[in-house]
């Protein structure tokens, strides 16, 4: 008799075992990546060495900006045009600062999502903190404010008003850093690299800036952007009376700086404005540390329909810009026209 069997194809065997490692990694897998993802969450940042990190890369950017603009080798090209159609700059400056402030603060805390205006392939593992808090950030902030790393957004601009920086209006140019949680500015550190000087900001913890005394809003002085068509000075007329005074400054870090008290040294080298305004769309890099400065002086930055920003997520801001401390910012809001960015 023949013996009762199953006849086994090694091809069919073959299928088989395929299919059976395939299970088995695909269970695997989902366990090592649950368990890292369990990993993650518990890993902890504090926020006094983010405020330090970001002081130090802020500095160090800012060392790059004014080293290139003094041997001037700018190598300036066209990233494009914004929507306005003003030419976007990128220059040496902007690459060099980016590569040291992008590469110290992924070295530092490498779970952190960070934005950068810049895109470099190049990976500097050697730019690392000197753990060093500056006096006066101990001085006024508390360590062990730790949140979780994957709460945090980084947003950096290795070089703010890189038009003006091509034209030597050096004045304008800052480099920043903001850190959000979960898409609040919370930390915002604006460097001036050839004044030296560096303002910073912890909400609800401490700043080195100010805001003045006072401010006028009836009418104020509008700050609005260099590169800005004829547009924005109706859209002001229309919100403040004809008689509103306009400032036209580069750069958005700088025109932050100009609603604060300007530091005794500087006298001068900074305007003063009671209201920043812009009416076209604006990058959350170059908004973001100026908000995290003004939230932690009483001050605010919305969009022009007086929304907070979410600095989380996509780069852009749609809504437009308005921005002040030390005034009610709602009454500012309600004497703005109507305006759509998106339609301009
Ligand atoms: C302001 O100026 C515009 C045009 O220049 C004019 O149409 C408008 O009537 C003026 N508004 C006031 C309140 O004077």
């Amino acid at each position: 008799m023949a013996p009762m069997g199953i006849r086994l194809s090694p091809l069919g065997v073959a299928v088989f075992c395929l299919l059976g490692v395939g299970v088995i990694y695909h269970l695997y897998a989902g366990v090592i990546s649950s368990r890292l993802a369990a990993f993650r969450q518990r890993r902890k940042v504090d926020l006094r060495d983010l405020l330090a990190v970001s002081v130090e890369a802020a500095v160090l950017g800012g060392k790059e900006v004014k080293k290139v603009r003094e041997e001037n080798g700018l190598k300036e090209k066209s990233k494009g045009k914004t929507k306005e159609g003003a030419n976007e700059l990128l220059t040496l400056g902007d690459l060099q600062s980016h590569r040291k402030m992008y590469n110290l603060i992924r070295n530092t805390f490498p779970d952190v999502v960070v934005n950068s205006e810049e895109h470099d392939d190049l990976v500097d593992k050697a730019a690392t903190w000197s753990r060093d808090i500056p006096a006066d950030i101990l001085d006024k902030i508390e360590g062990g404010r730790n949140v979780p790393a994957e709460s945090i957004t980084v947003w950096i601009d290795p070089l703010d008003a890189t038009q003006e920086y091509t034209e030597n209006l050096v004045k304008y140019v800052t480099t920043m850093v903001c850190v959000a949680v979960e898409g609040k500015p919370v930390i915002g550190v604006i460097h001036q690299p050839f004044t030296g000087s560096t303002a910073w900001a912890f909400v609800g913890q401490g700043s080195n800036m100010h805001a003045r005394s006072s401010y006028s809003i009836s009418p104020p002085n509008v700050i609005v952007s260099r590169s800005h068509s004829g547009k924005v000075k109706n859209f002001i007329h229309d919100a403040f009376g004809n008689s509103t005074t306009i400032t036209a400054a580069g750069g958005a870090g700088y025109k932050v700086l100009s609603l604060l008290e300007t530091p005794a040294r500087e006298t001068g080298s900074i305007d003063q404005a009671d209201v920043y305004i812009h009416i076209t769309f604006i990058k959350k890099w170059d908004i973001c540390a100026g908000a995290a400065l003004l939230n932690a002086l009483g001050g605010h930055m919305t969009t022009l329909k007086g929304e907070n920003i979410d600095y989380s997520g996509e780069p852009l801001n749609k809504g437009g810009l308005v921005a002040s401390v030390g005034v009610d910012h709602k009454a500012i809001v309600e004497k703005l026209p109507s305006w759509d960015p998106e339609k301009h």
